[in-house]
């Protein structure tokens, strides 16, 4: 059964497209960690995860452990690190399930260590490191002592080391200055390692903007999100064509006429200047189309421009279809993609709603089904 109300095709084979792409501008030593989080930015992590396992991927990466016990109960076998916070409530679980955790500061390595020889268990960590994001991670100033409690700990198997770039969007001069130092302050910290002659495990430093703006940052995994999706979040350089991946559709419920002077939806800030045809359409901010958008914005039908009137309201939103001949019921809708020869690509959907392109997505509602195509 086709649920036509409200939403998203994945198209596999953009993505995939994407993916290829990505390789091909990787050194052959780098490899891929896919980053599924937010059920991979509200696009499928499972789905995608599949797609990416096809292509060679065998290393993953979400938010918490409940993502992760998500996709192992769906049956990814793969290796999976956990990037934000785990408390000592889920380590036991986290090893159940085979997971990596991530080390957010010292105090958070120390804990995680008393338990584990308490337990006399082994737990899988990388180490976090802060070079500059002031997020998570430990000091890359710990001192050898400490750096030893963690890498040299019977208890912790440090499967890697990595950190996070938060300017490496932006082509500034004093943001590429900011993150050349990110990148030294990263490197000093592996070599304090090194030098301990302890081992650093994997390591790791960019995400997609690093990945498209410094190329020469080379380590032996790279972590892209949302560049596999085909869409721009920053400045990036455009290393190869990246197709988007989802788009957002919809259905008109029904059509009327109204005459002029007549308001439109909640609070009636939209009033008819003339005899105008109105379609009711299946979307609403319950689904995650941005309420901001209410007496803004447009959509697509027939391959004809309709612009939003009156408030969003949860499950629906109202378009003026005067100009667009023969709307019907079930007629399709899109919020995000093609239509005829216009197409809404999802930046400017986040412009319009002067929000980022990750919000959007990341707002979908479960409700919103996926079917995924070609
Ligand atoms: C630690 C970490 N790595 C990688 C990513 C993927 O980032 P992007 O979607 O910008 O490629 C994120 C996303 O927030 C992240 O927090």
């Amino acid at each position: 059964m086709n649920f036509k109300r409200c939403y998203i095709e994945i198209s596999k084979s953009n993505f995939r497209d994407n993916l290829k792409g990505l390789r091909n501008i990787l050194p052959e030593k780098t490899n891929i960690i896919g980053i599924v989080k937010a059920d991979y930015y509200g696009h499928g992590a499972w789905q995608l995860a599949q797609i990416m396992k096809e292509e060679g991927v065998k290393d993953f990466a979400v938010a918490s452990l409940s993502e992760a016990i998500e996709l192992r109960n769906a049956g990814l076998e793969d290796a999976i690190l956990i990037l934000g916070y785990t408390s000592q409530d889920q380590w036991l679980l986290a090893r159940e399930y085979n997971c990596v955790l991530s080390i957010v500061d010292y105090s958070h390595a120390v804990r995680i260590n008393e338990f584990c020889k308490e337990n006399r268990i082994q737990l899988k960590v990388e180490v976090k490191v802060d070079t500059g994001m002031n997020r998570i991670g430990v000091n890359p100033e710990l001192s050898r002592e400490q750096i030893k409690t963690i890498y040299n700990s019977p208890y912790l198997i440090v499967n890697g080391t990595y950190s996070h770039l938060c300017r490496s969007d932006s082509f500034e001069e004093s943001d590429r200055q900011f993150t050349y130092r990110q990148k030294e302050t990263f490197d000093r910290f592996l070599n304090r390692v090194k030098s301990l002659g302890l081992n650093t495990g994997r390591v790791h430093l960019s995400a997609s903007a690093g990945i498209l703006n410094y190329p020469e940052f080379v380590y032996d995994f790279v972590r892209p999100g949302f560049m596999l999706l085909g869409f721009d979040v920053g400045l990036v350089e455009k290393k190869y064509e990246r197709k988007p991946v989802m788009s957002w559709k919809s259905q008109v419920e029904m059509v009327k006429t109204v005459g002029a002077n007549q308001g439109i939806s909640y609070g009636h800030i939209y009033i008819s200047d003339k005899e105008r045809k109105i379609a009711s359409i299946s979307v609403g901010y319950g689904d995650g189309y941005p309420r901001r958008l209410s007496n803004q914005g447009y959509v697509l039908i027939n391959g004809q421009k309709a612009s939003i009137v009156g408030r969003i309201c949860m499950d629906q939103m109202m378009v003026d279809v005067t100009d667009i001949k023969a709307v019907k019921a079930e007629d399709e809708v899109v919020l995000i993609g093609k239509s005829g020869d216009l197409e809404i690509s999802i930046n400017e959907l986040a412009s319009l709603s002067d929000t980022i392109v990750d919000e959007i997505v990341c707002n979908l509602n479960a409700r919103v089904d996926k079917y995924f195509i070609d």
